[in-house]
């Protein structure tokens, strides 16, 4: 079975309380692999891009405003079903259903402020990913320099 690849936002209320760390550690423990991450202020036009499919909800100025009130850090992972695990480890969209144990369940009692962004899909994931990255921003995760005790 392939690797797959999706797109992670720590949105602005990870960074802002602090919880990139907790975040990034839950998804390196899990065994995926981080091969592209940056931090940058997402744009209006950004954010109407990413969010395409919901520019027209009501909820919509609230989302733009979250989530380019302060930077975010973008972040592709690789491993296998990635998509559906990181899903998975994120659980329900509001922080306020998420089951405990997963991190929106354990870190979030928001609707809105649900720390983290994940694809939902590989179309998603692939489009989302081009939105971020520059295809050589994508690296390889290769473990060279084992064994790291030396
Ligand atoms: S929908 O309408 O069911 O398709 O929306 P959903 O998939 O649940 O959410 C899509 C993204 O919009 C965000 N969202 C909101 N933001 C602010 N206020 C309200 N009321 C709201 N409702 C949904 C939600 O967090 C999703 O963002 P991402 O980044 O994908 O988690």
């Amino acid at each position: 079975m392939p690797a797959e690849r999706t797109l992670i936002l720590l949105k602005p209320d990870c960074v802002q309380r602090r919880l990139m760390g907790q975040v990034i550690s839950r998804l390196e423990d899990k065994g995926l692999n981080l091969i592209a991450m940056k931090m940058l202020k997402v744009t209006s036009a950004l954010a109407k891009e990413h969010y395409a499919e919901h520019v027209q909800k009501p909820f919509f100025p609230a989302l733009e405003k979250f989530i380019t009130a302060s930077p975010i850090v973008a972040i592709v992972v690789e491993g296998l079903e990635a998509i559906k695990v990181v899903r998975d480890m994120l659980g329900a969209t509001s922080g306020l259903k998420a089951a405990a144990g997963t991190i929106r369940g354990d870190y979030s009692s928001s609707r809105q402020m649900n720390l983290v962004h994940a694809s939902d899909g590989p179309e998603a994931s692939a489009r989302e990913i081009g939105l971020y990255f520059k295809a050589d921003e994508l690296h390889a995760y290769v473990p060279t320099l084992t064994p790291w005790f030396k």
